[in-house]
Parts: structure tokens; C-alpha cells; sequence
């Protein structure tokens, strides 16, 4: 399973790309004005810390406009992939870019109807967001797994990046799942990492080796 980091932020891509655990980096539109910086300079920047997919996202509603976006976006680097919103114009604008070999994830996607379509039209990628929809209580889990069985029974070229993850257990559920990637925000990248036994266990170590050794 491939870690994507689900932020725009240099530091924080830069501090777990160093442990060799980030495969990719998905951003949005408010991540990129949570950090206050141009799209482009970010998305440049990014590109030079992590060596695999960057999704950067258009803001354009009609298909023309994503398009023209995501021509713009995709020259900065080779690894760029466009996040396209799931709207009918989004679908169109997917289809017009897969025809021209850019690469799209799909994003915003609520359903498996809609991960669906999206593998139709030629989406590289569908974001299902995992947290969004169990906010309106409803799983988003069980939707990853419907999209999984589709996927599995055909030979879309489409992978499933669980996005909106709010903790460990969506990033854990999502690998039982078989999800190809899980976008993980930094916040819980960290608590990825935690477990009391390990910091128990390791006092203990030390404890007994100080006793002995002084
Ligand atoms: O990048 C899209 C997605 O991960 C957003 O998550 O927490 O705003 O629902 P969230």
C-alpha cells in the first residue's frame, strides 16, 4: 500500500519524506490557502522533495476551464497528476485529459456511481473521502470496499486513494481493504507511529541496562 502526505506544507512533507515513508502528495485547494503560497511555487517545491505522484487541483467549474488549468498545471513537472472534481464537467473535462495522456484524480467522490464513472472516463485515480461521509454518518469504509469488489471484477487502469482520513484506523482498514493508497494528513501520519508498550518497553531497556552498565 502507498502513503500519500495530504498537505501543502514544505516542512511537514520534507520531515516525513526523510523517513522514506511518503510515496506521493495529494493537495486541494484549501490546503494550498491554508499555506498561503502560490499554487505553482508549491507544487514546484514539492516536486523536488518527493520523487512520485502530486495531485494539484483546478479551481474551474466548466470543462474548458479545468482543462485549460490542468495544461498549465502539468507543465511544471512530470510527476503531476490533476485533481478534477466530480461533476459532470469534471467527468468531460477527465475524458478530454486522458485522451491527451494527463493523468486525473478524481476527487470529491461520495460513491461508488461516482468512482465508477470516473474509471470510465479515463480517471488514473478516485479519491473517495472516507471522513466527509462518516461525518453525515454514513461509512465511508463500506464505500471503499463496494468500489474495491467493482475495481477488482474489471480491468479499469484506476487506483483508490482513501482521502478525508481522520485517524490510525481508516489508514489500517483501508489496507485491509486493499485500498492502492491511503492520503494521509500529517496530524495522523504522527499517531501512526505511537503505541504506549513500545515507549514502556523501551524504558524498561534502558532502565535495566543503566542498573548493570551505570
Ligand atoms: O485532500 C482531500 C481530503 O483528504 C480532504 O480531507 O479532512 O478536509 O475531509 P478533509
Amino acid at each position: 500500500m502507498k502513503f500519500f502526505i495530504d498537505t501543502a506544507n514544505i516542512e511537514k512533507i520534507r520531515y516525513f519524506a526523510e523517513m522514506g515513508i511518503i510515496d506521493g502528495v495529494t493537495t486541494n485547494p484549501s490546503l494550498i490557502a491554508k499555506e498561503g503560497k502560490d499554487i505553482k511555487k508549491t507544487i514546484e517545491e514539492i516536486s523536488l522533495i518527493v520523487d512520485g505522484p502530486i495531485s494539484a487541483e483546478v479551481v474551474s467549474e466548466d470543462a474548458d476551464g479545468m482543462v485549460k488549468e490542468a495544461l498549465e498545471l502539468s507543465q511544471i513537472h512530470e510527476n503531476i497528476v490533476i485533481k478534477i472534481p466530480m461533476t459532470k464537467e469534471g467527468i468531460k473535462a477527465t475524458h478530454q485529459l486522458a485522451l491527451k495522456g494527463i493523468k486525473v484524480n478524481m476527487t470529491l467522490v461520495f460513491s461508488p456511481a461516482q468512482a465508477l464513472l470516473a474509471a470510465k472516463a479515463g480517471a488514473r485515480y478516485v479519491s473517495p473521502f472516507v471522513g466527509r461521509l462518516d461525518d453525515i454518518s454514513s461509512s465511508g469504509l463500506d464505500m471503499v470496499l463496494q468500489i474495491r469488489e467493482i475495481f477488482d471484477k474489471y480491468d479499469f487502469d484506476c487506483q483508490i486513494i482513501v482521502a478525508s482520513i481522520r485517524h490510525p484506523l481508516h489508514v489500517v482498514d483501508a489496507a485491509r481493504m486493499g485500498a492502492d493508497i491511503a492520503t494521509i494528513p500529517p496530524a495522523v501520519l504522527e499517531k501512526l507511529f505511537d503505541h504506549p508498550l513500545t515507549d514502556i518497553g523501551l524504558e524498561r531497556f534502558k532502565k535495566d541496562w543503566e542498573t548493570v552498565f551505570g
